[in-house]
């Protein structure tokens, strides 16, 4: 059995486990491989992963709050792992630890074209803020953004990532210039009024690409609102799927069928 998991804490929420196993299920692999959720401590990152391998374990996704940490306790890096400091995707070969991040091709690979010679907004400065920056500054052409500004909660944090990235750090963004608006932050997660935290209205959304890295079981706030609007919405399990999609072809060398994913992921 190649075995391999996501690590979080907490974990327990994550649809990563039924996307995959879905994945295997579907290509016949489900009797060679398994995907499973283990809720780790920060405090115990380090051993667990180094434990893994002898488990039968060939990789890992990492989640909140291990990204960093992943990265420090990796032997090799990819070269998007090391630009944005961040990674999601562990693999075990040879005595080696080599991370990957792929939650940048996952944001990329979810936008429709719409968003053709515009800025985007990216609102947050955590990990998941850092792989969009990096994304849209440096992968942007793909889709060809015009530039990418960047708001947080703690300035100066925005001013660090940007600066660092490639993106423009902005403290009062002005919500219907951008083609694109991405929420890379936690609020909504425990319910939280998007337009009261987010320096964003409801009635100022227009004809953009909005997208939302908080997922639950039904719409957030921000997408019904935006969708409202006039926008073009892209929820997280959107960004779930491509981001898993890419993993698994790193560890499998096989692609992944989306379709069975995606019903998979939904909660
Ligand atoms: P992740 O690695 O998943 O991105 P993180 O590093 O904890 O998680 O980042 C969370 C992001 O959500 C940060 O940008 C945080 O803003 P601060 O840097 O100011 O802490 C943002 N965030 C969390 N709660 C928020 C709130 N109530 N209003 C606005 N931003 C919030």
């Amino acid at each position: 059995m190649r075995r391999l998991a996501v690590l979080g804490h907490p974990v327990a929420h994550s649809r990563s486990p039924a996307m995959h196993n879905a994945a295997f299920a579907a290509l016949g692999m489900a009797e060679e491989w398994s995907y499973e959720a283990i809720d780790v401590e920060p405090q115990g990152l380090e051993e667990r992963l180094h434990e893994m391998p002898s488990e039968g374990f060939v990789g890992a996704n990492v989640t909140v709050p291990h990204k960093g940490a992943a990265l420090a306790g990796a032997d090799e890096l990819s070269e998007v792992a090391r630009e944005v400091g961040a990674a999601n995707t562990l693999s075990f070969a040879a005595g080696a630890i080599r991370a990957d991040n792929t939650d940048a091709i996952g944001l990329i690979r979810s936008l429709p074209g719409r968003v053709r010679g515009r800025r985007a907004l990216v609102l947050g400065a955590g990990g998941a803020a850092r792989a969009a920056i990096w994304a849209l500054a440096k992968e942007g052409a793909v889709v060809d953004v015009g530039g990418v500004d960047v708001w947080n909660r703690t300035a100066q944090r925005a001013e660090e990532v940007a600066v660092r990235l490639g993106g423009n750090p902005i403290s009062r963004p002005d919500q219907g210039t951008y083609g694109l608006v991405v929420n890379c932050t936690s609020v909504g997660l425990c319910g939280e009024d998007p337009f009261e935290q987010l320096p964003l209205s409801p009635g100022k959304f227009a004809d953009q690409v909005v997208v939302d890295l908080v997922y639950g079981e039904r719409p957030s706030e921000l997408l019904r609102a935006a969708e409202e609007h006039g926008a073009y919405v892209v929820d997280g399990i959107e960004v779930l799927v491509q981001q898993g999609a890419e993993s698994f072809r790193i560890w499998t060398g096989i692609d992944p069928p989306l379709d069975v994913m995606r019903t998979a992921a939904r909660p």
